[in-house]
């Protein structure tokens, strides 16, 4: 039986599309193309049900007044794509495990040395729990060293997920039996499981606009920026890039999605790994 799209026939026009895309671009770097107009109509839909409208050419006339100002938040969380996976893309935890946590336990233990890692696009939290996971099984109950992970992501409603650490427990089922004990589960509602505290705790969740001005001075020792960059064009990518390099310890690492690369090569940046970059100077 069709189930009936309430919003699905009232294709977006030219000009309300383009209007959209503008904001987007100027409020979240995100670039969205023309051809994805039946992606963005079905996105939008969320809106324009939770306003009360009667279809996205009513939305986007919302959006043109004044006071739709509040509303930009919610049409970014509404845009963005939130496709995300525990230990995704493994190489990067392996490397993480093997060649960064120890070397930086072995330079900074005993000094209440810090170690910093950002997760800069974090979506609903996979990421950086996966992250947590990792450093803990290396860190061991060690609290010579002051470890932290900092994640962050453009989406409120998706950081509140991400926060929560709440996911639905079949998610687990299909992990590697290796990692998924890692992530400590403990029972949380039927049918869904919680990441244990003791890895919450290693994490600070925070909004964060990569196109914007950022708060923190750094710097780090990884910064995991995955599968975002596909989103911007190149001189957003190569803004960015920079401002990584500036935040990133001489030696620290910079790891990106797999379809991603460089947008131009960079002068402090060299690549060592299947998209693993090392900060040279
Ligand atoms: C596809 S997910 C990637 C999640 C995770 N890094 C991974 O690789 O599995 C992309 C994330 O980027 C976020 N995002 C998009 N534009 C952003 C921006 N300008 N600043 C910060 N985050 C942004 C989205 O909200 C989304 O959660």
């Amino acid at each position: 039986m069709l189930v009936p799209q309430p919003f699905a026939d009232a294709t977006l026009t030219r000009d309300d599309m383009g209007f959209i895309a503008k904001l987007v671009y100027e409020h979240a770097g995100i670039v969205i193309r023309e051809h994805k107009e039946a992606m963005t109509r079905g996105r939008l839909a969320r809106r324009v049900k939770a306003l009360g409208l009667g279809s996205v050419a009513e939305y986007c006339a919302f959006l043109r007044t004044p006071g739709a100002v509040s509303e930009i938040p919610e049409l970014i969380n509404a845009v963005t794509t939130n496709h995300t996976a525990f230990f995704r893309e493994r190489h990067h935890f392996d490397h993480l495990r093997k060649d960064v946590l120890p070397k930086l336990l072995q330079e900074r233990s005993g000094r209440r040395g810090r170690i910093r890692i950002w997760s800069s696009a974090c979506s609903s939290g996979e990421e950086p729990y996966s992250i947590a996971a990792t450093s803990r099984d290396v860190l061991g109950s060690r609290s010579d060293v002051d470890f932290r992970i900092l994640a962050t992501d453009i989406d409120t409603d998706i950081l509140e997920r991400a926060e929560a650490g709440i996911y639905p427990s079949e998610l687990f089922e299909r992990l590697p039996p290796d990692v998924k004990p890692l992530l400590k589960l403990e029972a949380a509602a039927r049918g869904e499981a919680r990441i244990s505290e003791d890895l919450r705790r290693l994490i600070a969740f925070k909004r964060l606009n990569l196109i914007e001005k950022w708060p923190m001075g750094g710097p780090f020792d990884v910064i995991f920026c995955r599968n975002v960059f596909i989103y911007f064009d190149t001189q957003t990518k190569a803004s960015i890039l920079d401002r990584f390099v500036a935040l990133l310890a001489p030696g620290g690492f910079l790891y990106l999605g797999h379809s991603e690369s460089l947008p131009q090569p960079h002068p402090q940046l060299r690549l060592i790994g299947r998209t693993i970059y090392e900060r040279t100077a």
